[in-house]
């Protein structure tokens, strides 16, 4: 049995990943690292999982549990692009130094590691564009967020290159699923539906996401893991770019009754992400559960806030706040 280290495993994607680990992939012991800031839930971690609350800039921590495990899935980034334009500090430290801290505790230590990364790394297209990003795509970032997991992206492919680690890189779309932060723009219109609140479309919503479920995400994460190419980098999209925030809005209005209004846009909000997953799906055989143009996820995830309202409840009211005073 090999021992999975997850960093951010407390937070959105790290946490189903925990999940989906514990479920379909039994050769894998699994303890999380994970600062607990503001986007993180410890009750996200499943009971039974060795949990550490600590942070991946903590290189003595890091040194010792790098040393004690296989394998490293890096999740664990300030992730919230809106935050990163109000604050960008704490974005160059989880997302540029954590990376480096575990990078050096891996080659120290001779071991795996999958970093993981997001789309968001090359900047965006014009919504007329139909070209998709490839795994050979140039870096182009807009925000702090993206910048920051940019520079991470180069630290690991320069690890790989000068030093030699077997590490992998993915970059993938923007996700949905369980267990998201309801500051999120999917679970925040859910949760207020359910609050009998309107739906919120910032601008005009043109902008396409190429939206995945979480699950899928982290299968493809998983074939990697097992049979991903040693210092390889692989784009992964569920194939969405045709749906752009208003269809998503107008999609979770029809399926929980609810309506939506307009706001304020983000500045500088990116306008259109499109993944080619070709690398993906022909050289390790993945392929989306979710189809059906996001329908079937997003019942999936809409069950599974109205299920869970004591999970997003106390939240949900200063996060509002904190939206309405930026006009959103
Ligand atoms: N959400 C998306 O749509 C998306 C898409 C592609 C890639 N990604 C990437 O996936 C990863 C996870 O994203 P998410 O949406 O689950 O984010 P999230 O904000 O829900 O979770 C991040 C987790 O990392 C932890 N963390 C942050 N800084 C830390 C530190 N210094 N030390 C230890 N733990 C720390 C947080 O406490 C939190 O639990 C990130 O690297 C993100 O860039 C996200």
């Amino acid at each position: 049995m090999k021992t999975l280290l997850v960093t951010g495993g407390a937070g959105f994607i790290g946490a189903n990943f925990v999940r989906l680990t514990l479920s379909a992939y039994p050769q894998y012991r699994v303890i999380v690292v994970d600062k607990l800031t503001y986007a993180a839930n410890r009750a996200n971690v499943p009971d039974g999982v060795e949990f550490v609350r600590g942070d991946i800039c903590d290189a003595e921590l890091m040194d010792r549990l790098v040393r004690d495990c296989d394998i490293v899935v890096h999740f664990a980034a300030e992730s919230h692009n809106d935050n990163s334009l109000e604050n960008p500090r704490p974005f160059l430290d989880s997302n540029i130094i954590g990376t480096y801290t575990i990078l050096e505790a891996v080659r120290r230590h001779g071991k795996r590691l999958h970093h993981i990364s997001t789309d968001e790394v090359f900047g965006d297209l014009e919504l007329d564009d139909p070209n998709r990003f490839t795994e050979t795509t140039p870096y182009n970032p807009s925000s702090p967020y993206s910048s920051t997991k940019a520079s991470s992206d180069l630290l690991v492919r320069a690890w790989i290159r000068s030093f030699g680690i077997a590490a992998t890189i993915s970059n993938c779309s923007n996700n949905y699923g369980p267990y998201q932060h309801i500051e999120k723009f999917i679970p925040r219109q859910i949760t207020n539906i359910l609050c009998g609140l309107p739906a919120k479309l910032y601008g005009t919503g043109e902008q396409v996401r190429d939206w995945i479920h979480v699950d899928d995400h982290n299968t493809a994460v998983h074939l990697i893991l097992d049979k991903g190419v040693l210092g390889d980098t692989y784009i992964i999209g569920a194939d969405n770019d045709h749906v752009n925030n208003k269809q998503v809005i107008e999609m979770i209005c029809e399926l929980m009754g609810g309506e939506f209004e307009h706001v304020a846009d983000r500045p500088g909000h990116d306008m259109r992400y499109a993944m080619d997953s070709t690398k993906l799906r022909t050289t390790l055989g993945w392929e989306p559960k979710y189809t059906d143009a996001m329908r079937d996820g997003l019942k999936q995830t809409i069950a599974w806030y109205r299920d869970n309202e004591d999970w997003w409840r106390p939240q949900k009211d200063a996060i509002e706040a904190a939206y309405a005073a930026r006009g959103q």
